[in-house]
């Protein structure tokens, strides 16, 4: 069956640790209990596409080690097709070290492993799946070339999360039609220094043939920018418990709402609650909510 959101990219094994604040270059502090959750930038958007009720397929690599049945089995439970997941022979998975301060805030280092293995020969063996989903959802956790290729591949809207922050090439960036950065991603693609606004990805908008820039401002929403418009779109005032994926669910929650055939504002505006609903649990996938779970945390 065709997928509705075809995800490209990442699934890592999150090793998580409780701490009480994130430790400065030098600095060991001892922290909570660690956790092992099926994590990865582009395996957590496929999970919460599909708890917002889409169909998905996955495509990517896993590694040879024991991680890779459960980051497997964290998808399939969600009924994502992932006959495009492969596995790599004599490779690790992907594995990302996150420490959670109390305020929710965290820093994160990944090591890709098979992840960075994916190349644009997989994109092609994935054929339908990813030419013609009706939203293909993209991020930077594998390489570029694997990414471009699949957003060259894709008949339908392409989503490109640019993170962990990259330069990237304009033979990427023409073939997006949508791109979600946060202020900081903005800034790189952007090659500003000081603080990026509204005007700044306006002029990036405008620059590269987009449809829009939907910029992530964490607690205060995002910010929808067309070439010709910017419309704030403010987020629901919540506690964080943990902020990680929040990022993974916003973009997920974008894609489902264009393909409820949402209005782009309309789309950002489902995404930032989607989004904000997620920082109130642990854990990047177990925190993913289902629309129910987002009216219910909400109200
Ligand atoms: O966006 C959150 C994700 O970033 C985590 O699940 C971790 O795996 C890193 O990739």
């Amino acid at each position: 069956m065709t997928p509705e959101i075809t995800v490209v990219g990442s699934a890592n094994l999150d090793l998580v640790v409780e701490v009480e604040y994130v430790p400065q270059v030098g600095e060991t502090v001892l922290g909570g209990d660690l956790a092992r959750i099926p994590g990865g930038k582009g395996a957590n958007q496929a999970v919460a596409a599909a708890r917002l009720g889409r169909q998905v397929a996955m495509v990517g690599r896993l590694g040879a080690d024991s991680a890779g049945n459960i980051l497997r089995a964290a998808l399939e439970v969600h009924d994502i097709d992932t006959t495009s997941l492969l596995t790599t022979r004599d490779t690790p998975n992907g594995v990302a070290m996150i420490a959670v301060a109390a305020d929710g805030d965290n820093s994160i280092v990944v090591s890709p492993g098979a992840n960075g293995r994916v190349t644009a020969a997989d994109i092609e063996t994935a054929g339908a799946l990813v030419r013609d989903a009706r939203v293909v959802l993209l991020q930077l956790e594998i390489p570029v070339a694997a990414v471009e290729a699949a957003a060259r591949a894709a008949s339908g809207r392409v989503i490109l999360n640019p993170a962990p922050a990259a330069e990237l090439p304009s033979s990427l960036l023409e073939h997006v039609d949508i791109l979600v950065p946060n202020q900081t991603e903005l800034a790189i693609l952007s090659g500003h220094d000081g603080p990026v606004d509204a005007s700044v990805a306006t002029e990036l908008a405008r620059r590269l043939p987009m449809e829009a820039v939907v910029v992530t401002l964490g607690a205060e929403g995002a910010m929808v920018v067309t070439p010709d418009d910017a419309v704030h779109v403010p987020a629901p005032k919540v506690t964080p418990v943990d902020t990680t994926g929040a990022g993974d669910s916003f973009c997920a929650a974008l894609a489902d709402g264009l393909v409820r055939s949402l209005s782009l504002v309309d789309a950002a505006a489902w995404a930032v609650q989607v989004g904000a609903v997620t920082t109130l649990r642990p854990g990047a996938q177990p925190s993913l909510p289902t629309p129910t779970e987002v009216m219910q945390l909400l109200s």
